[in-house]
């Protein structure tokens, strides 16, 4: 992603963020500017799980190769491949979406899609990176046409990630939209209700935040979504100390 589209997003966020001014922007006399950091203008290195000790390794290979031939729904007869998730297995932050859409599909790596793009520029908001944290979904395939997963999918597919969630051991779980807030509380309150507080998944603290796919279409929400990253962070840095 260029560095003004990523200007664009965060500035579609509300998000100002300063940077150190150049000499020549101080010598030019110009006012000074506010927009993005991190002006690196490669794209996000997607890593795929590589656990450091052997147990570890095994068990991650053994969880990947199960998820990557499952036919526990019908959806593994229409995605063109599974999507375990992406990231660091020993990260302190999980950031869990729905499901797959298009371009997770075809690429088999979690939010790489325009939605996607947005979700790694408000990690990069709060100081994270894609390598920081691990990105998984509810759903490890697509549904067809992206509409929204049955239960008996999210039933299937749910010890995929109670596996996941079981060995990376996150201090903190982003949920990401609302059929992910809603299915790891097992609620049915809107994202409106759980959204701007913290939540507990089995001990572990769970924010939730709108999903960018919703925040592309609704600018409105983008200074709650900026909240809910902020009190993630915060949330965060107190377990941290
Ligand atoms: N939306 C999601 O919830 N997850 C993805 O991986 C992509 C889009």
């Amino acid at each position: 992603m260029n560095h003004t589209t990523r200007l664009q997003y965060l500035e579609a966020m509300g998000i100002d963020v300063w940077v150190r001014r150049l000499p020549h922007d101080r010598e030019s006399g110009l006012d000074p500017i506010s927009y993005q950091a991190g002006g690196a203008e490669e794209e996000p290195t997607l890593v795929n799980p590589m656990p450091e000790t052997s147990d570890a390794l095994d068990f991650w290979r053994v969880l990947q190769n199960e998820v990557a031939v499952c036919r526990q729904c019908d959806l593994c007869e229409s995605r063109t491949q599974t999507v375990f998730g992406s990231g660091n297995p020993a990260a302190d932050w999980m950031i869990i979406g729905e499901a797959p859409g298009q371009s997770e599909d075809q690429q088999g790596l979690p939010f790489v899609g325009v939605a996607g793009q947005l979700l790694t520029e408000m990690l990069r908001a709060i100081g994270l990176s894609r390598e920081d944290v691990f990105i998984t979904n509810i759903l490890k395939c697509r549904p067809p046409n992206n509409r929204d997963p049955h239960k008996d999918e999210v039933a299937a597919c749910h010890s995929y990630l109670a596996r996941q969630i079981a060995a990376i051991k996150p201090k903190i779980i982003l949920a990401v939209g609302r059929i992910a807030a809603q299915n790891l509380l097992n609620s049915d309150k809107t994202i409106g209700q759980l959204r701007g507080q913290v939540h507990d998944y089995n001990g572990i603290p769970l924010v939730v935040v709108y999903h960018p796919a919703y925040l592309l279409r609704s600018l409105l929400e983008k200074r709650k979504a900026w909240q809910d990253l902020q009190l993630a962070m915060a949330t965060y840095q107190a377990i941290e100390g």
